[in-house]
C-alpha cells in the first residue's frame, strides 16, 4: 500500500473520507468540498448526525472532481481525540474500505489529525488482516479486497505524516506476521517451522542466530523444555535471536523470552472439550518475539535485544511426562510435576536461565501462561508481574501509549510459598486453584535471579472471541506494540 500527500483533493476514484468533530456545524473545515459540506449540514439539520464517535454514514457523490463514494465519520469531541480514538477512527475507515470495496482512499485531515497520524494509519492497516489462507481458491467467493492507495489531504506536516505512515506500515506488518503464526494450526506451525521462520528473519536482517535441537538441549540441560516435549514425536527446539542495535557492542541486552508451546493438550492432565480447541495459540509469546524481530532493525531500535524461544508440544503418549515426575531444569533446580498442564513455566524456566547467562539489562517474559489471568483481567489487559516497579511502569506506559494494555498484579510471599515442594526444590503447580496467574509468575521469578524482570501474561488477550475495533476474532498480537514502544522509548 502506498501513501500520497496532497494539499487538495485530487483523486476522483475510490472513497473520500471526511471526519467530523462533534459540535458547531459552522466549524466544519473550509477545505471540505462544498458538495460534501452541504450533505453533512443537511444531515445535521435533520438531526440525523452529530459527529459523535459512534456515528458514520456512507453516501455517493456525483461530482467529476471527487471520488464517487463518500464516508463521513464522527470523530467525537475534538478535545477528547487522542491516540486511542485515533486508532479507532482508523479502524472504522479500514473496515469501511473493505465493506464498500474501496481500493483507494482519500482521507481529509483536520489539523489535529497530523498529531495522531501513526495511530490513524495503524487502525486502517490493522483492520486489513484476514485469516483465510486455507480456503482454496474455488471456495473464495469474492476476489480478495486490497487497499492500494491512501491519499491524505493535509495543509501541513506532509513529511511527518509520510514518516508516520511508514512506521504504521512496519508495525502493522509485524502484527500481521504474529497473528498469522498464532492463527495457523500446529500441524502447520511446529517447532521446526518456528526455527525456520527465525532463520529467515535472521538472514533478512543479518541477526545472529542460534538453534538448538534435542541433542544440544540435552547436553546443556534444558530439562524443563525436554520434559514437556517428551510426549511429542518431534524434536524440541530453542531459538536464540540476537539484534545489535546499540553502538556499544557490549551493552547489556534486553532479553525477551517467549513461550512457544505449539499445542497445549495439557498432557496427562488433559484439557477438556471447549478448552483444548484453541490451544494452538499457546505459542503466541513466541510469535510475538518473532514479530518484534521482524522489525527491530527496520524501526531503527537502538538497544541490543536477545529473543529466546523455547518450543515444544504438550501431548499425551507413552513417553509423555506424568504428574508426580521429578525433573531437573536448566538452572539445576529439581521440580516436582504436580500438573502436566502447567507446562509453560517449565519451558520458560529454561529460557530464562539461558537469558541470565547473557548478563542482561532486563529480562522480559511473554506468554499465554494462564487461563487465570483472563479471570482476573479479561480480554483487554495483559497481566504484568515484576520484581522492579520502574520496569513495570515502563511496560505499562508503553501499553497505555499503544492501547496494548497491561495491568500490574501482585506476587505475595504467601503465593511464593504455594510452589514450594516437600520432595523437590519446587513444584510446578499449586493444587489450590486461586491466584493462578500469580503463582505461575512466582514460579518464573525463581529463575530470574537478581535480574530486573517483568512478565507479561497474555493468556487472556492473545486470542479472542471479542475483538477490539481494529482486531479480528482469533489472534490479536497483544503485547507486540507494547514491546516495540517499550524498546523505542528506551532508545
Ligand atoms: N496455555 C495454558 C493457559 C491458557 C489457557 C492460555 C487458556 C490461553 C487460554 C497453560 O499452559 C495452562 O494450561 N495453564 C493452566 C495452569 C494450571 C494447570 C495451574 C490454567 O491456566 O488452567
Ligand atoms: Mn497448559
Ligand atoms: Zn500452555
Amino acid at each position: 500500500m502506498k501513501i500520497k500527500l496532497q494539499k487538495k483533493i485530487k483523486s476522483n476514484t475510490g472513497m473520500l473520507v471526511i471526519p467530523v468533530f462533534e459540535g458547531d456545524i459552522k466549524k466544519l473545515p473550509k477545505k471540505y468540498p462544498e458538495e460534501v459540506l452541504s450533505f453533512i449540514r443537511k444531515r445535521i439539520k435533520e438531526d440525523d448526525f452529530k459527529g459523535t464517535a459512534k456515528e458514520s454514514f456512507v453516501g455517493y457523490l456525483d461530482v467529476k472532481s471527487l471520488p464517487g463514494k463518500l464516508l463521513v465519520i464522527g470523530a467525537g469531541e475534538e478535545g477528547k481525540f487522542d491516540r486511542v480514538e485515533a486508532r479507532k477512527f482508523g479502524a472504522k475507515v479500514g473496515k469501511a474500505a473493505i465493506s464498500k470495496k474501496a481500493e483507494e482512499l482519500t482521507i481529509v485531515f483536520p489539523e489535529l489529525f497530523a498529531k495522531y497520524a501513526e495511530e490513524i494509519f495503524e487502525g486502517v492497516l490493522l483492520t486489513q488482516y484476514k485469516y483465510d489462507e486455507y480456503k482454496t481458491e474455488k471456495d473464495k467467493k469474492k476476489k480478495k479486497h486490497e487497499l492500494k492507495l491512501v491519499s491524505v489531504v493535509a495543509s501541513k506536516g506532509a513529511k511527518e505524516i509520510s514518516k508516520d505512515f511508514d512506521k504504521a506500515k512496519l508495525i502493522a506488518a509485524a502484527a500481521d506476521y504474529t497473528k498469522k503464526l498464532v492463527n495457523r494450526p500446529s500441524n502447520k506451525v511446529d517447532a521446526e517451522y518456528v526455527a525456520r521462520k527465525a532463520r529467515e528473519i535472521a538472514k533478512d536482517n543479518k541477526y545472529k542466530l542460534a538453534l538448538f535441537g534435542d541433542k544440544e538441549l540435552k547436553k546443556m540441560g534444558w530439562g524443563g523444555l525436554l520434559a514437556v516435549n517428551q510426549g511429542s514425536k518431534k524434536d524440541a527446539r530453542a531459538v536464540v535471536l540476537e539484534y545489535q542495535g546499540s553502538k556499544v557492542k557490549k551493552e547489556k541486552p534486553i532479553v525477551i523470552v517467549g513461550k512457544g508451546i505449539l499445542f497445549d493438550a495439557g498432557g496427562y492432565n488433559l484439557k477438556p472439550t471447549n478448552y483444548i480447541e484453541t490451544m494452538h495459540q499457546d505459542m503466541a509469546g513466541a510469535a510475538t518475539v518473532l514479530g518484534v524481530f521482524t522489525v527491530l532493525k527496520k524501526l531503527g531500535i537502538k538497544r541490543n535485544v536477545v529473543g529466546i524461544i523455547p518450543c515444544a508440544e504438550n501431548l499425551i503418549s507413552e513417553k509423555a511426562y506424568k504428574p508426580s515426575d521429578i525433573i531437573k531444569v536448566y538452572s539445576g533446580d529439581t521440580v516436582e510435576i504436580t500438573n502436566t498442564d502447567a507446562e509453560g513455566r517449565l519451558v520458560l524456566a529454561d529460557g530464562i536461565t539461558y537469558g541470565t547467562k547473557l548478563n542482561p539489562d532486563v529480562i522480559i517474559t511473554i506468554a499465554t501462561l494462564t487461563g487465570a489471568v483472563a479471570v482476573a483481567l479479561g480480554e483487554r489487559y495483559a497481566g504484568l508481574f515484576s520484581n522492579n516497579d520502574d520496569l513495570l511502569g515502563e511496560l505499562k506506559g508503553a501499553g497505555d501509549y499503544t492501547d496494548d494494555l497491561g495491568w500490574g498484579l501482585p506476587i505475595h510471599d504467601d503465593y511464593r510459598k504455594r510452589i514450594e515442594s516437600k520432595i523437590a526444590d519446587l513444584k510446578n503447580c499449586d493444587l489450590k486453584r486461586t491466584v493462578g496467574a500469580s503463582t505461575a509468575a512466582a514460579f518464573l521469578e525463581k529463575f530470574v535471579d537478581k535480574n530486573k524482570w517483568c512478565h507479561i501474561d497474555i493468556g487472556g488477550t492473545a486470542f479472542t472471541e471479542d475483538p477490539k475495533e481494529y482486531e479480528q476474532k482469533g489472534a490479536t498480537a497483544h503485547g507486540l506494540r507494547m514491546l516495540l514502544r517499550f524498546l523505542e522509548a528506551r532508545g
